[in-house]
């Protein structure tokens, strides 16, 4: 799965700019990342509910809302009433991550826990019991257009390790400097979901550099030898 990222679009014209990635017929962006930023647990500034309202109004892709905000107790559920698909809280952000998965699986949506490059997997397995989606973030939360971490790779292992024993049961999603140079390390390493930012917005022709990271991932899977 690719899932452009809206942080590097023209805010000004995100309708268009979702339009442009939406593809049809089975193919086109799987789901719009969505990153909302509060200059609290990150140093930047993005989007909020407002906006998610107006994009779900705007675009059929379903909508992968990234909180990287403080107090998502307090939030979280709101994305979830907005419409969104997935609502991917922090883990060094919650106080209690287990309830606010179940709180937001049952407002409807998919729980998504994402775990930022220097954060271990380890102390986390067992909530990841109460997730649909792992997202690794492979840079610093906060900003796109960043230098890929290859080091989260080994999360990134381990988890695939996890969900193909039937020890979890989710999607593996990474984030941060995906790109053409980049991806097909991270689909041998067992990623399911691939979130790009500038490699797709940044692109001539976003539709065309959606497909071709797709292609990649095909290749790079088949010669892992899964997917
Ligand atoms: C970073 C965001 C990412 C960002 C990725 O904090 O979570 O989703 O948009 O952008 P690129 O793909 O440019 O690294
Ligand atoms: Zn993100």
């Amino acid at each position: 799965m690719i899932a452009p990222s809206i942080l590097a679009a023209d805010f000004a014209r995100l309708a268009d700019e979702a339009a442009a990635v939406a593809g049809t017929a089975g193919r086109g962006a799987d789901w719009l990342h969505v990153d909302v930023m509060d200059n609290h647990f990150v140093p930047n500034l993005t989007l909020g509910l407002p906006v998610v309202q107006a994009l779900r109004k705007a675009t059929d892709v379903p909508l992968d809302c990234h909180l990287m905000i403080e107090d998502p107790e307090r939030w979280a559920l709101g994305y979830a009433e907005a419409g969104a698909h997935n609502v991917t809280v922090h883990v060094e952000a919650s106080r209690d991550p287990v309830a606010l998965a179940k709180d937001l699986r049952a407002a409807g949506v998919r729980a998504g826990l994402s775990i930022k490059p220097g954060t271990p997997l380890e102390p986390h397995l067992d909530t990841l019991r109460h997730y649909d989606t792992l997202l690794v973030m492979s840079v610093e939360p906060g900003f796109g257009g960043q230098e890929f971490i290859p080091e989260v790779l080994d999360k990134v292992r381990t988890a695939r390790r996890l969900v193909d024993t039937g020890h979890l049961t989710l999607l593996v999603e990474i984030d941060g400097g995906i790109n053409t140079d980049t991806i097909e390390a991270a689909a041998e390493a067992g990623v399911d979901c691939f979130v790009a930012g500038s490699a797709v917005y940044g692109a001539d022709d976003p539709a065309r550099a959606v497909e071709a990271l797709r292609e990649q991932v095909r290749h790079a899977s088949a010669h892992r030898g899964w997917a």
